[in-house]
């Protein structure tokens, strides 16, 4: 198997990078009934490579330029293979006392590497949306001195959320599970460059104040999922700060361009904030899933999600971390085994000129899109993604526009040769280029680019224009 993984990530790139295969097919060919004797382990493979490749989609291709990645890299994919051999579930520290170690060193690893103040404390969560689920619940426990986890919502006023526009669907999702309802996450108007404008926060929190309302958490996106926005930060934290409102940041794509000192200017004003989130399994190199929340005052966390029955009662002394205790789920992977790895075979450096690179190759994208007449740039290109359409000369209709560039999207889809993705920008279909794959080089976002030209020029031939 080791042998074909590695034959697997050196013929990557022959795959059709997006699955095409029909809806129910796999599943067709899956048997309704489980085995009642053992199978041999070849017959399992062989009906893996058979009916389970060709319904895959290839991540790990460099041709895969869609959403935000899910990154390997190969000392990562080996951490996984040891953490699944050991098997161990590392909720409390007496049941895994490495691991738990090893996540408390590398998290302070991360906060070294990334600016993030050394008066916070990591952990590691499965995705973006449990660690912004887990700052939002202990937002509204600390709003209540620790009594909604008691007593429910009912003796309390209603609470609010406030996000921008743009943010990422998990913190709606958040705000839903969390007990306090969709109606109640705000959404706050943008900019002309998709980032939240601070004036609307603070008008909408103090209206919500003045009609018995109470606003706990204002969730700020260092790179919104649709154009990788960059709220600003320092004006979103004095708010809070005054305000007294728990201020979590999302930084789950682009966090991990905080190892670059020149993307730091991104947290000024991160002393003031009370939780980030950034996803090492998305532009670190580290599979999924590895989700780095960090916290201020972790106090808070434990109380809020802090329970311990008699049968996970141990002699152990407190001052170690029972991670169980710092989110929502009991049992736990090794995951900081992989993020120890993947740190130590790059290297700081290595992952910084990683990161550069993907923004450098994203930089020229974006330079043959603005020498084009026929496309346009929708978003700045702050790092790696690169938002544009397809506009020929001479059509302005928003409907139509809107129609060509999904047609376009889906054409080149189906080509097998690319993958990309898309949003919808001011009412505007947008495409989505993401040059963050671990492999990917120019070459790759040249073809694309080449492609683009190519099918655009076919949906909507010169002679229309
Ligand atoms: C800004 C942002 N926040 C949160 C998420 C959710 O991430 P996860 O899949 O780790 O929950 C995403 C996913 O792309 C994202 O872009």
């Amino acid at each position: 198997m080791v042998d074909w993984i590695a034959d697997y990530y050196t013929e990557i790139e022959r795959y059709p990078v997006k699955a095409d295969c029909k809806p129910g097919s796999v599943y067709a060919s899956i048997p309704d009934t489980p085995p009642d004797e053992p199978e041999a382990m070849q017959g399992i493979f062989d009906d893996f490579e058979k009916i389970i490749m060709p319904g895959m989609t290839h991540w790990q291709s460099p041709k895969f330029l869609a959403y935000f990645p899910a990154n390997t890299s190969f000392s990562s994919i080996l951490a996984e293979f040891l953490s699944s051999a050991l098997g161990a579930q590392c909720m409390k520290w007496e049941t895994s006392p490495a691991a738990t170690e090893l996540e408390e060193a590398v998290m302070n690893w991360l906060k070294k590497m990334t600016g993030i103040p050394e008066n916070f404390e990591g952990v590691i969560q499965d995705t973006a949306s449990t660690s912004t689920l887990c700052a939002i619940i202990t937002a509204r426990e600390r709003s209540t001195g620790f009594q909604a986890n008691i007593e429910g919502l009912n003796n309390y006023s209603i609470m609010r959320v406030y996000c921008s526009a743009e943010a990422h669907s998990s913190v709606e999702k958040a705000v839903k599970i969390a007990g306090i309802g969709k109606n109640n996450l705000v959404k706050i108007g943008l900019d002309k460059e998709f980032r939240m404008k601070p004036e609307l926060l603070e008008a909408a929190i103090l209206n919500d104040f003045s009609t018995g309302k109470k606003p706990v958490c204002v969730v700020a996106a260092l790179g919104t999922t649709g154009s990788t926005a960059v709220d600003p930060l320092p004006e979103i934290a004095a708010i809070c700060t005054k305000y007294n409102i728990w201020l979590h940041v999302d930084a789950a794509f682009a966090g991990s361009a905080l190892i670059l000192p020149e993307y730091r200017w991104m947290i000024r004003g991160i002393e003031q904030a009370d939780s980030l989130v950034f996803n090492p399994h998305k532009w670190l190199f580290t599979n999924f899933d590895c989700s780095a929340y960090f916290v201020k005052d972790s106090d808070t966390l434990i109380n809020t999600f802090k329970l311990v029955p008699e049968y996970l009662k141990t002699q152990i002394p407190e001052h170690v971390n029972d991670y169980s205790n710092w989110g929502i789920q009991l049992g736990r992977r090794f995951r900081a085994l992989k993020l120890w790895f993947v740190i130590r075979s790059f290297g700081v450096k290595g992952l910084q000129e990683k990161l550069r690179n993907h923004i450098a190759i994203a930089g020229e994208l974006k330079s043959w899109i603005e020498n084009n007449a026929d496309f346009e740039l929708l978003a700045p290109v702050l790092f790696n993604l690169v938002c544009f359409r397809f506009h020929p000369r001479g059509v302005d209709d928003l409907a139509e526009l809107n129609r060509l560039n999904e047609q376009l999207m889906l054409t080149l889809n189906s080509t097998g040769s690319m993958y990309i993705s898309h949003t919808k920008l001011n009412g505007i279909y947008t495409l989505r280029i993401v040059a963050a794959q671990t492999r990917v080089e120019l070459r790759h976002i040249k073809n694309a680019w080449n492609l683009i030209l190519e099918k655009s020029k076919a949906i909507y031939p010169l002679s229309n224009q």
